[in-house]
């Protein structure tokens, strides 16, 4: 090898081991685990993206009671069990488009063979010892409860019934690394994120630390693996299970020679919080290894306010919504619903509208605009540049920016955070189009109208690109699709994250739904229905006589006129609002304000600063606009009451009730106001 190219392979520094928890073998796969699956999958692809090289570890948990219990119930051996129920995950992963670098499962030769060489360096070491114990035991979670531990005499985390066991078995001296574990959570603030699931631990380290059971006895577990230094008993199942981190990656380097180990991230869910931030790295400092550089919780997927599980009867089949919406859509509203470490709610609602307003309506439809645009006018071959004016200019600014944050809040861990930012240069695109009006120009005869055109489709086209590059970790596959129909084919890397990658003269491969609506049958009870809120366009505006905070409209509605009083004087001119476009609650009973009539209520957002109006974006006065899945029924004449059924805000600047956004056709209103700003 020259020198050079050894130099090249040591400067490959960028290096990401990612892990999920491996999942019982004794169930059928859910959301949960769905999402802790493809947290880190989406993680491992941003990685590979940014230009690391990723070892992505995933697998199966298939030792230990529950398994041994699952495996009698059905009549069937523990091995046939789990050589049935691993494939269930593997079979979710591929649908998932998961893209893992190695499936564990902890009866593979190798982890056994791991488990028992690092059981016998521990007990050589003088870390394990044998005594006699009693206490609760609980079947559910494998494990003893002290007495102050059990919530009403049950197991504190299912709620299960415990039973009283008196048995010997092996300790592993867990208690003396107690200081040094608080000094490493101390010093290593990031060690477990997020911050407060760190205080957490440092709060349960206040007590002091016991020392921890690490054997079952075989005549009550047959189905684990036997200690090294006595066959009679079996490793107790979290300390097998944590070792596959280790054990799935060893004697593995990366290109450069590191090893794999340690972890970058462990990537966890809170409940088993103790396990990873307690047991796992005082078992690695016992051997002197390495301890990971972070564990990451997130929080539980919540139906009707409680944690998803079986017990509780209320699972989420990810199955089910990939077969009908397709993986792509699944994966977005994972990522995006879900702050991470917070819990999040998986409604049917929720994810309709998400969908459909982030997906369907922001990204497919700009991309389909572009695509139709330059198929009908430029032969489906992406047109060249132009000089770049204002608007141009922002765009890009706009899209560098993104680019850069996403990186940056992809690193840490800020995963819907970023995703709200691409969401926004989405909608920075559509409104970069409606304001240059690429329609007005194809009919312009101005002579440099059609480079004109072409500057605006390249520049539309360019800042899809980069958000749909940005988007390919979390969609894989409509991603890719979405960047063809833009004429972007070469592979997504991290030299595709800068502005300028397309050229021009690029061939748009054929448009196609890339994010069908979904459609819902639309409620006709709800009160939001009964509410008429219509596109109108300010003709002129005048100071009320007799009221200092009043200004009067008049207003344009399709062929109608209407006068309406609005407390907007603080905030804007009479000058500067003719020829705006403005949102009217326009079946508001007429009522006389200080003498002038007012017909209809105009709708603003105030974040502190006065009431801004919000905006119908292109939409053409006189447009009656609705949410999804809400039928509208408007009252001859309703009351400020029947508005006040109907909270509306602000979210990701669109204007929700609910989860559903207000607009029209496609089109949304908006307001720039922040997240949860009332509006009236
Ligand atoms: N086998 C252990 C983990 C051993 S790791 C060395 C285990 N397995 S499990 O099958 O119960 O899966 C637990 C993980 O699934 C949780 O930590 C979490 O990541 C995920 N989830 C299960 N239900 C969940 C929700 N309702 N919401 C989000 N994730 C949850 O524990």
């Amino acid at each position: 090898m020259t020198a050079a190219a050894r130099r090249q392979i040591c400067t490959v520094t960028k290096r990401f081991y990612i892990t999920t928890p491996i999942y019982y073998a004794n169930d059928r796969p859910h959301i949960g685990h769905a999402y802790s699956t493809l947290l880190a999958d989406v993680l491992a692809r941003y990685h590979r993206l940014l230009g690391y090289e990723v070892f992505f570890l995933t697998g199966t948990d298939e030792h230990g009671q529950k398994v041994q219990q699952a495996a009698a119930k059905r009549g069937v051996s523990p091995q046939q069990q789990v050589d049935e129920f691993h494939q269930r995950f593997k079979e979710l992963w591929q649908k998932l488009d998961v893209q893992y670098d190695r499936f564990i499962r902890t009866t593979d030769a190798d982890h056994k063979e791991f488990v028992r060489s690092s059981m016998q360096e521990l007990f050589d070491r003088g870390e394990i010892y044998e005594k006699e114990y009693e206490g609760w035991y609980s079947v559910g979670e494998e494990r003893f409860f002290s007495d102050e531990e059990l919530v009403d005499g049950k197991d504190p985390v299912t709620g299960n019934p415990v039973e009283w066991l008196k048995e010997k078995n092996y300790f592993f001296k867990m208690s003396k690394y107690q200081d040094a574990l608080i000094k490493k959570l101390q010093d290593d603030p990031d060690f477990v994120q997020p911050d407060f699931r760190r205080n957490e631990v440092l709060g349960f380290l206040r007590n002091p630390l016991q020392d921890l059971c690490i054997s079952r006895p075989r005549a009550r577990l047959e189905w684990g693996i036997p200690l090294p230094f006595d066959e009679d008993f079996v490793t107790y199942v979290w300390f097998d299970a944590l070792l596959n981190y280790q054990s799935g990656v060893i004697g593995k380097t990366f290109t450069d020679g590191a090893q794999v180990w340690p972890a970058n991230y462990h990537i966890i869910g809170k409940d088993i919080l103790t396990t990873h931030a307690v047991y796992w790295p005082t078992m690695l400092m016992a051997m002197g290894r390495p301890l990971p550089e972070h564990i990451l919780a997130h929080g539980w997927w919540l139906s009707g306010g409680k944690k998803q599980s079986k017990s509780q009867g209320n699972v989420v089949n990810p199955l089910d919504y990939i077969s009908k919406h397709g993986t792509d859509a699944v994966r977005y509203f994972l990522m995006r619903e879900m702050v991470l470490g917070q819990d999040a709610s998986f409604t049917d609602e929720l994810f309709v509208s998400r969908v459909n307003s982030d997906l369907a309506n922001d990204l497919g439809n700009a991309i389909n605009r572009v695509s139709k645009f330059v198929q009908s006018h430029f032969d489906s071959r992406l047109p060249a540049p132009g000089k770049p004016g204002a608007a141009e200019s922002a765009l890009r600014k706009t899209a560098e920016e993104v680019s850069a944050n996403t990186a940056s809040m992809v690193q840490s861990m800020k995963l819907s955070f970023a995703l709200e930012e691409i969401a926004g240069l989405v909608r920075a695109v559509n409104r970069y189009f409606d304001g240059r009006a690429p329609w007005k120009l194809v009919k312009s005869n101005a002579p440099d109208a059609r480079e004109e055109l072409g500057t605006v489709l390249y520049t539309a086209a360019e800042a899809l690109r980069l958000a749909l590059v940005l988007l390919t970790p979390v969609m894989p596959q409509r991603g890719r699709l979405g960047l063809a129909m833009l004429g972007a084919h070469e592979e997504p890397t991290a030299d595709h994250l800068n502005w300028g990658r397309l050229s021009g003269g690029e061939a748009l491969s054929n448009p196609e739904a890339l994010f069908p609506r979904i459609e819902t049958k639309p409620d006709e009870e709800d009160p939001a229905g009964l509410l008429d809120f219509r596109v109108a366009e300010i003709i002129s505006a005048e100071e009320h006589p007799d009221a200092e905070a009043l200004l009067v409209l008049k207003l344009q509605l399709g062929d109608e006129t209407r006068t309406v009083c609005a407390g907007i004087r603080k905030v804007y001119q009479s000058t500067e609002l003719p020829g705006k476009r403005v949102v009217l609650f326009a079946n508001l009973k007429p009522a006389k304000l200080r003498g002038i009539e007012s017909q209809g209520m105009l709708l603003a957002a105030d974040a502190g600063a006065g009431p801004r109006l919000v905006d119908p974006g292109s939409l053409a006065h006189g447009t009656r606009l609705g949410f999804a899945n809400i039928a509208p029924q408007p009252k001859a004449k309703a009351t400020l009451k029947d508005f006040e059924k109907v909270p509306l805000q602000v979210i990701s600047g669109q204007i929700r009730y609910r989860s559903a956004a207000l607009g029209a056709g496609g089109v949304l209103v908006s307001s720039e106001a922040p997240d949860g700003t009332e509006v009236r």
